[in-house]
């Protein structure tokens, strides 16, 4: 018995088919995972599916019969809920009128008390403490999927249809929206389910569907498909040496910090970054490590001592950060970051164009740019004049990590490298950070993916409670070491 399905879709974007003769199927009571390279088209079968693009060539249908979404609340009304790719909040209502935004004036006539109410038992439900009365602005980016989450699940779905929901979310959120497509899956719900986590694709999906370049290349149920075999299959070749052999940093430090407090959320933290050094910086979530970064680079108040190739440098905005030689990748780049109405030449030259006043880049040179990276990081754009916009979202971050590059900074802080990256494309980043390294370069990488920290760094430190709890180097650097440093676990770190 199938919900919903898509029956031979074909989609085109003016003169490029991105989807090519698609079927897909999915049933109540099962997860159904999509996976496949950034830009495969996962999201835009989604939207088809949610009512939000029509189908080039082919048919949605619903309980067999076709039928045609005029748009997703149309398709919302048919119980319909998609989570999107992308944030779909206003940010200056409250967490609970974004929950019961559209609905409000339905049958449901709920006064505000009773919103704010139904709010927090979802919000409970999830087993987060965000208040239903703050607003969407002042919420950390896990929280703001959270509201999202408790917004797709304060709908009567019969269909559920989630975009890399647990993209930016941390390990313990992560556990309580599975908790959630366990019960809804118990309900008989139909669950669409999208994501570059692999291990989460083996734990949740009762079946799989493998997209390549737009289409169908392999289906497979359960237990089918190892993790090696969904990413031989998503990428069309065997992927070998997943994290590139690591390097010598010398002696010479890149970066000091001496004392750096943020106050309220980072206390005394001491480090030295070598010249040619990849150090990851791992911890729980909460644990002040984007705000350990965003202190250095001047995006927080902060104090303590910065010294940048032995010179000390003051650092009180992100500019003092570019002039001082380092750069810095926001984990929330779903706001900061692209400006998705302008072209991909413009966004990344826009910051280096800033940055140097009145210096310009004549078009040749940004095309050089572009040229240059689009090959590094594989960007994968069917047209160069297209908008940042309609770049698929892992191909958006890839243009961000390009742009941040571009000015040729010596110190690198990067916080969540790759999420949202297809695997394929994961070695390719990793590739590229080495090499930044083996140039001479210097990189401080935050990450919550643990294979991510310790594959990719030559250091690891953990911090916790908004402290540094140790470090981990060598053969010391295990996933149980940093597991036991991060939590406060005492005993022997072997
Ligand atoms: N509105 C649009 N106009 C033009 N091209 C588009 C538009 N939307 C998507 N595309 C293109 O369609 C292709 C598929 O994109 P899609 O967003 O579906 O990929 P995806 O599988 O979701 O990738 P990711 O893992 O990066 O999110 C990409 O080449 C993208 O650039
Ligand atoms: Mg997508």
């Amino acid at each position: 018995m199938t919900v919903l399905a898509l029956d031979n879709v074909s989609k085109r974007f003016g003169p490029i088919e991105v989807l090519h003769g698609v079927d897909l199927a999915l049933e109540p009571g099962e997860v159904h995972a999509l996976i496949g390279e950034n830009g495969a088209g996962k999201s835009t079968i989604m939207k088809i599916l949610g009512g939000f693009l029509d189908p080039t060539a082919g048919q949605v249908l619903l309980d067999g019969q076709p039928v045609h979404f005029a748009s997703g609340p149309q398709a919302e009304a048919q119980g319909i809920v998609v989570i999107h790719q992308e944030f779909n909040l206003a940010p200056d209502l409250s967490v609970a009128a974004n929950v019961f935004l559209g609905r409000e004036a339905g049958a449901w006539r709920l006064d505000h008390a009773a919103m704010r109410d139904a709010t927090a038992a979802l919000l409970k439900r999830l087993d987060t403490s965000i208040d239903p009365d703050a607003r969407i602005r002042d919420l950390s980016v896990p929280d703001r999927q959270m509201v999202e989450i408790a917004k797709a699940l304060s709908r009567q779905a019969r269909v559920l249809i989630m975009d890399e929901p647990s993209a930016v979310l941390t390990h313990r959120e992560v556990g309580a929206l599975y908790a959630q497509i366990d019960r809804l899956r118990a309900e008989g719900v139909a669950i669409l389910y999208c994501s570059h986590r692999l291990d989460e694709v083996a734990h949740l999906a009762d079946r799989i569907t493998v997209l390549r370049d737009g289409r169908v290349v392999r289906q497979a149920l359960r237990g089918e498909l190892t993790e090696d075999g969904m990413a031989t299959a998503m990428v069309g070749r065997e992927l070998q040496d997943f994290y590139p052999p690591k390097g010598q940093p010398g002696d010479a430090p890149a970066l000091e910090v001496r004392g750096l407090t943020v106050p309220g959320r980072v206390r005394d933290v001491s480090l030295t970054l070598r010249r040619g050094e990849v150090l990851g910086i791992a911890g729980l979530v909460g644990s002040g490590r984007t705000e350990l970064a965003e202190g250095l680079v001047g995006l927080r108040p902060a104090t303590g001592e910065i010294r940048v190739e032995g010179r000390p440098v003051a650092i009180r905005s992100l500019r003092d950060a570019f002039a001082a030689g380092l750069a810095y990748l926001t984990e929330d780049r779903k706001e900061a970051g692209l400006l998705l109405d302008k072209g991909l030449r413009e966004n990344l030259t826009l910051a280096t164009l800033e940055r140097f006043g009145a210096w310009r880049l004549d078009t040749a040179a940004e095309d050089a740019a572009l040229d240059r990276a689009t090959r590094e990081f594989d960007i994968r754009a069917p047209r160069r004049d297209m908008l940042a916009g309609k770049l698929s979202g892992g191909n958006q971050q890839k243009l961000l990590l390009a742009k941040v590059m571009l000015p040729d900074p010596r110190i690198i802080i990067i916080d969540e490298p790759t999420r949202g990256i297809d695997v394929g494309t994961k070695r390719q980043i990793y590739a590229f950070i080495r090499k930044l390294a083996a140039e001479g370069r210097s990189l401080i990488v935050i990450s919550s993916e643990m294979t991510e920290v310790i594959g990719l760094s030559d250091r690891v430190l953990v911090m916790r409670e908004g402290r540094l709890a140790g470090e981990v180097a060598g053969q010391a650097m295990t996933e149980d070491n940093i597991v036991r440093l991060a939590m406060g676990v005492t005993g022997d770190v072997a």
